[in-house]
């Protein structure tokens, strides 16, 4: 209600001050070259003739999660990457990577300079659990894991020991952790194909971990993965799966539930079918997956190193429906199990990072926002919007969704950007028209900033392909800041 009326009042105001800067150029940056990033700046060139859009990101490379997410055995959901190098190579866009926002620029730099700032910077963080030994050697956020294992610069020398245990818990449902699961079960002859990092590959291949816990809070009805990644794990070659049957037994709330979600409809299909079959099969397995439902963490224990983790203790769980979702939540029941293990993933969702000068909500990790534009509050706790200040992506949303929900998220934000624009609330109110990507180099000199361009990313781009085909794979990823750097700013 207060925002409804917030923004009737901003139109109003804004229709007084349109007036006509139709033919300046408008200068936009997107701070976050991911799929949100992307996107926004696909909308806004296309919706826009005047836009000129720089994109900026911490790292060298371009593309976010697509490159340093997207599981390595998953090779077609990074296809969507020639579309992002069309957009990147329209002569109205610009990519400067190597660029960070909170050390390299900050953001009253950027709102100073552009006409329309875009955050679209994602979750580079971790959700924390709060339990007890969670700083334990050999526990690791499946974040961290995942851009080991995909070549990130920040995490090429993590080094998790595979060796010395034969059992790994991660903890959460979700695709991520189906993910991490997966990469620790399929065999590496599967992996080599793929543009697995080459420390990762060397790693897995002396793994000693044979069999993976996949623990969840709540039940086989709840799971957050989708059917695809599920289906894909059960698949795995040689992989012996282990559900407990009780836990597929279902309340009738729980009946109803899945009944208004074909998603977890088919996840508990799948699940169930999994159990009989496996059953079945008399399979002389080398790896397992087991199932865990119903348990949540409770406190990590220690090894005989008592700075190792050495397993988990889980405190069993039953569904409670929650007054105010009407979802069903797990409560602790005051039961506990122990599971040893010699490895932790945990993969209970990221969390975004506050940057000085953005409006942030701690608790939910997110950019406060009305469709996209970025909303403060002042002493009085009056809420504002930000003029020229919007948000996309995980960052305005929180740490869910595939890659083709940023499109609708960038859409939102751009059609929120389009009707500012046109309600002469961007660019139209400052007298002195803002400089842009021209100011921007100045900045970046100034501060001597070694930022790599488009063409830079080419470089990089055709060496690590270069480089892939000598080993049979799509490519093999620079995975270190210097290398990377040198190549892209290599001449040729
Ligand atoms: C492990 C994993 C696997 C996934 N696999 C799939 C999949 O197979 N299929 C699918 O459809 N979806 C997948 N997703 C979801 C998909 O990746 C996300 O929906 C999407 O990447 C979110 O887009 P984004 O642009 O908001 O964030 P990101 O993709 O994270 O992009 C954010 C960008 O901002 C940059 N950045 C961060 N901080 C700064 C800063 N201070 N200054 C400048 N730049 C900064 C980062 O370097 C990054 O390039 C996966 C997600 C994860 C975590
Ligand atoms: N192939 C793909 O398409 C692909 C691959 C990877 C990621 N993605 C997408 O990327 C997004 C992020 O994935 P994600 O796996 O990180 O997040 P997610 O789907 O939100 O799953 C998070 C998991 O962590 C659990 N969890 C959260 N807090 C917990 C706590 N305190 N204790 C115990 N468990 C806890 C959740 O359980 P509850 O359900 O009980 O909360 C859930 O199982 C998702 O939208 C996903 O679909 C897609």
């Amino acid at each position: 209600m207060m925002i409804g009326l917030l923004l009737r009042g901003w139109k109003q105001i804004s229709s007084k001050s349109f007036c006509s800067l139709n033919h300046k150029p408008l200068h936009v940056c997107v701070v976050g070259s991911g799929p949100a990033g992307f996107y926004t700046a696909e909308k806004m060139l296309k919706a826009q003739e005047r836009a000129q859009v720089d994109i900026l990101d911490r790292l060298p490379t371009p593309f976010g999660l697509v490159r340093s997410g997207v599981a390595p055995d998953h090779p077609e959901t990074k296809i969507v990457i020639n579309q992002f190098s069309r957009v990147a190579s329209s002569e109205r866009c610009s990519f400067f990577g190597n660029v960070s926002l909170g050390s390299d620029v900050n953001l009253p730099e950027l709102r100073d300079i552009y006409d329309v700032v875009v955050v679209a910077y994602g979750a580079e963080t971790d959700r924390s659990l709060g339990v007890p030994g969670e700083d334990l050697m050999g526990i690791h956020s499946a974040r961290e894991f995942v851009w080991w294992y995909n070549g990130h610069p920040d995490y090429h020398n993590m080094t998790p020991d595979l060796k010395s245990t034969d059992t790994a818990v991660v903890l959460g449902q979700g695709n991520v952790a189906l993910d991490v699961a997966r990469i620790l079960l399929r065999s590496t002859s599967e992996l080599q194909k793929t543009d697995i990092a080459e420390h990762a590959l060397v790693s897995l291949h002396e793994s000693t971990i044979r069999k993976v816990y996949l623990v969840g809070r709540r039940g086989p009805a709840q799971m957050a993965c989708t059917a695809k990644e599920l289906r894909e794990i059960l698949g795995v070659k040689d992989l012996q799966v282990h559900i407990n049957e009780p836990d597929l037994v279902i309340s009738p709330a729980e009946e109803e539930e899945l009944k208004s979600s074909r998603i977890h409809r088919r996840v508990y299909d799948l699940l169930c079918k999994s159990a009989t079959s496996h059953q079945q099969r008399d399979l002389v397995a080398q790896r397992e997956l087991n199932f865990k439902f119903f348990r949540k963490p409770h406190r990590f224990l220690p090894s005989e190193d008592p700075l190792r983790v050495g397993g988990v203790c889980l405190e069993k769980t039953c569904l409670k429906e929650n007054g105010l979702s009407g979802k069903q939540v797990a409560v602790g029941t005051g039961e506990f199990e122990e599971l040893s293990c010699g490895l932790v993933l945990k993969s209970i969702g990221y969390k975004s990072l506050p940057v000085h000068g953005l409006p942030f909500d701690d608790y939910k990790g997110v950019v406060p926002n009305v469709k996209g534009r970025v909303l403060s509050r002042d002493q009085e706790e009056q809420a504002n919007l930000e003029k020229g200040l919007y948000v996309v992506g995980w960052l305005k949303r929180g740490p869910t969704g595939i890659i083709g929900t940023n499109l609708y998220c960038a859409e939102e934000t751009v059609a929120s950007i389009l009707e500012d624009l046109n309600n002469g609330l961007i660019a139209a109110a400052s007298t002195s028209p803002k400089p842009g990507r021209k100011q921007l180099l100045q900045i970046l000199e100034s501060k001597n900033v070694k930022y790599v361009t488009f063409s830079g990313w080419e470089k990089i781009d055709a060496k690590e392909k270069f480089e892939g085909q000598l080993r049979n794979k799509p490519r093999e990823k620079l995975t270190t800041w210097d290398e990377l750097l040198k190549v892209a700013h290599h001449e040729r």
